[in-house]
């Protein structure tokens, strides 16, 4: 198994523990820090629909919160549809702590490595203040 798909069966494992009782839609993130370190995320939606936090930011968060800073791969995975690709809160988020390739399952496909600036181009970033 290549590290992509690696990292995608850990995302996937993740997203058993997503509390998605409203969109049915289980997604599970890992990130893997520029250190090694490996943190898991999964969707956790709330009544109030716009509370809900996405997988690969809680992944993120929790990260950060255990100090990391710098963060160099995310893969995420989705139990109950065709794959996933991150929205772009979530892509944002990213670019904060410096992730630089993310790993999505491409239907029928496998692993598909995309660096984050094909999906946030010409993004803004702590750099800039
Ligand atoms: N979701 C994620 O956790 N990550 C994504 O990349 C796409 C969407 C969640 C949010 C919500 O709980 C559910 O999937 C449906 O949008």
């Amino acid at each position: 198994m290549s590290e992509a798909e690696t990292l995608l069966a850990r995302a996937r494992a993740a997203a058993q523990d997503a509390y998605a009782p409203y969109s049915r839609f289980r997604v599970g993130a890992v990130v893997v820090a520029e250190d090694g370190r490996l943190f898991t995320g999964a969707n956790v939606e709330n009544a109030a629909y716009g509370s809900s936090v996405c997988a690969e930011a809680n992944a993120i968060t929790t990260a950060v919160a255990a100090g990391a800073r710098k963060l160099a791969t995310l893969a995420v995975a989705c139990l109950d549809g065709p794959g996933c690709f991150p929205c772009g809160n979530c892509r944002q988020l990213m670019r904060e702590f410096g992730v630089e390739r993310v790993v999505v399952e491409e239907p029928g496909a496998g692993a598909l490595v995309v660096d984050l600036a094909d999906l946030l181009p010409r993004a803004f970033g702590p750099e800039a203040l």
